[in-house]
């Protein structure tokens, strides 16, 4: 079995990937101290781009940018190919193309991506892809390439020769799938947490941890990342002496914080000391992290960038926040403030100026507001809460701010942003939240690009939010949809019991899904807005469950 047909038989379900966005990329870069492209209006390769789940979103609402895609698979260009004509985006082009056979004609580009390909192609193709990052990028140009790392991905990898065992002599996916979830069943059951004497066998519990996530687990991630034929991690070190080697350095890793040594605590920090510089103090990070994939960012050695970040600098930027207080936020004293990520993490923060920023943002999201302003009206919030002398700390603000842009609990942007963060009287998606729902896919790219999962429930709604309902049309048929469609009965519970109920399940949903739809920036403005018809306040949350 090749690349090629596997990928054609079990097609990877491709996501929006933020990271890899170019108003993320671009934002990276110039608080790094370079003068990136601006987001608005850039060009982006993406290499191996399945069947475009992350170019897509990108170019739906990047009208004036162009992107590129190539993919190997016929199927998985085939359909991205349908969703881009069904949207009618003119400004991205997805080709069927091997990455060998990319050549220099169409550049510069000033984004090049490479999600969750590198680790998993031949040799040659690893090697022709940081070529090509090396040639294409424009002279303020920023490459991602995302790969499994050594030698952290070892103790999956023991994993990966189990199954890979299992499968010895089988050729088809189906055979290969069912005979590692054979394999995974029989671990899980035999691999034990305790000797038979009652001792703990710490050293089983990662590959039991392991077993249990790939049971679960998506059937391409599984197949592609433990049964490809194909799958070489690599020391970062390696990684990075064969970019040099085609004219790229180090720009960062596009999770942040992983470059921060105190993020592993001082321990690490103390037993790092005097090891050598930034890209020798990553390789051994990488082994006190365990580290088994990164997300690393290249730039042209002959770029200039500067990793002594001026937290000035994000006074140039809007900021965008999704974060719910776990405890009552107190505006009058530096105390301890827990807070969930819309993805279920936990973030803290103490100063009172910094809650009270976030308190704005929470209002607005998925719109952003710049720094200046957000600090003025927070500092104003404070004083008159009781915490005046808090009301003008603002570095004490920029530095938990800056905490928690590189933990990714905040995003910096120059897209501000008008989407309707309230659920209108006729309630419209936009095209592309309707196309991704009724693709089957189960999940939707937000307008901050992140991937929404979708149930039955939520993936109907959506397709009914063409803005010809009004909220209580919206409820008649969503109700019916409840009743007569035993699938979507099925997903909900047993059918019977759910078809009684469906004048009761389809209210209570329609609120809660509109909101987190809003949130996620699926609503276009009311086309046919109603004054006298009250809208739902946006929510919070996952369309899940
Ligand atoms: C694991 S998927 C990742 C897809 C996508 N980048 C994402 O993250 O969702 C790897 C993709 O690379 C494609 N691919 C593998 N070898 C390729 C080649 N030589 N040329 C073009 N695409 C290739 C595969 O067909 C597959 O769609």
């Amino acid at each position: 079995m090749t690349t090629l047909d596997s990928y054609d038989q079990i097609p990877y379900e491709s996501f929006a990937i933020p990271e890899t966005h170019p108003d993320y990329l671009a934002t990276l870069g110039r608080l790094l101290g370079l003068t990136t492209a601006d987001p608005e209006r850039c060009r982006v390769l993406e290499l191996g781009a399945a069947s475009g789940g992350n170019l897509i979103p990108m170019a739906f609402h990047l009208p004036w940018s162009e992107f590129v895609g190539v993919e190997l698979s016929a199927e998985q260009a085939r359909r991205g190919q349908a969703m881009i004509a069904e949207l009618g985006l003119t400004n991205l082009r997805l080709l069927h193309q091997d990455i060998l056979d990319v050549d220099e004609t169409q550049a510069p580009f000033d984004f090049v991506l490479v999600h969750g390909v590198y680790s998993w192609v031949p040799e040659a193709v690893k090697e022709h892809i940081l070529h090509l990052c090396g040639r294409l990028l424009s002279e303020r140009g920023i490459a991602y390439v995302s790969y499994n790392v050594l030698p952290g991905w070892r103790q999956r990898g023991m994993l990966r020769d189990m199954l890979l065992f299992r499968c010895r002599g089988a050729t088809s996916p189906g055979e290969r799938l069912s005979r590692a979830r054979d394999l995974l069943d029989r671990l899980a059951r035999g691999v034990s947490a305790k000797h038979p004497d009652g001792q703990p066998r710490p050293e089983a519990e990662t590959l039991r941890r392991e077993v249990e996530y790939l049971r679960t687990a998506r059937p391409s991630y599984l197949y592609h990342e433990y049964l490809e034929e194909t799958n070489s991690p690599e020391l970062f070190s390696d990684v990075m002496a064969r970019g040099r080697r085609h004219g790229l350095a180090f720009l960062a890793e596009s999770k942040l914080h992983t470059m921060f040594a105190s993020t592993l605590g001082p321990a690490a920090e103390a037993a790092l000391d005097g090891l050598g510089d930034q890209l020798v103090q990553e390789q051994y990070m990488d082994f006190l992290r365990l580290r088994a994939f990164r997300q690393t960012l290249f730039v042209r050695a002959d770029a200039r960038p500067c990793l002594e970040i001026d937290l000035e600098r994000l006074y140039d930027f809007s900021i965008h926040a999704d974060l719910t207080p776990l405890q009552r936020v107190h505006l009058n004293r530096v105390k301890r403030q827990e807070y969930a990520t819309a993805d279920g993490g936990r973030l803290q923060v103490e100063h009172p100026l910094t809650k009270a920023v976030l308190e704005g943002l929470a209002l607005v999201y998925p719109n952003a507001m710049p720094l200046g302003p957000l600090m003025d009206a927070a500092a104003k919030e404070v004083a008159g809460a009781g915490g005046r002398r808090y009301a003008d700390d603002r570095d004490a603000c920029l530095s938990e701010l800056f905490n928690l842009y590189i933990s990714q609990g905040i995003g910096l942007t120059r897209r501000a942003g008008r989407w309707p963060h309230q659920v209108g009287a006729w309630p419209r998606a936009t095209p592309l939240a309707r196309a991704q729902a009724a693709s089957g896919e189960g999940h939707v790219a937000s307008v901050r690009h992140r991937s929404l999962g979708l149930d039955a429930l939520s993936a109907r709604l959506l397709m009914l939010l063409d803005g010809t309902r009004d909220l209580n049309a919206l409820l008649t048929d969503l109700a019916s949809e409840i009743r007569t469609d035993p699938e979507l009965a099925a997903a909900l519970g047993s059918p019977g019991e759910v078809k009684g109920r469906s004048e009761q399940i389809a209210p209570a949903s329609l609120e809660r899904l509109l909101g987190i739809f809003a949130r996620a920036g699926l609503l276009v403005a009311d086309a046919q807005p109603r004054e006298s018809e009250a809208g739902v306040p946006g929510g919070n949350g996952t369309t899940n469950g």
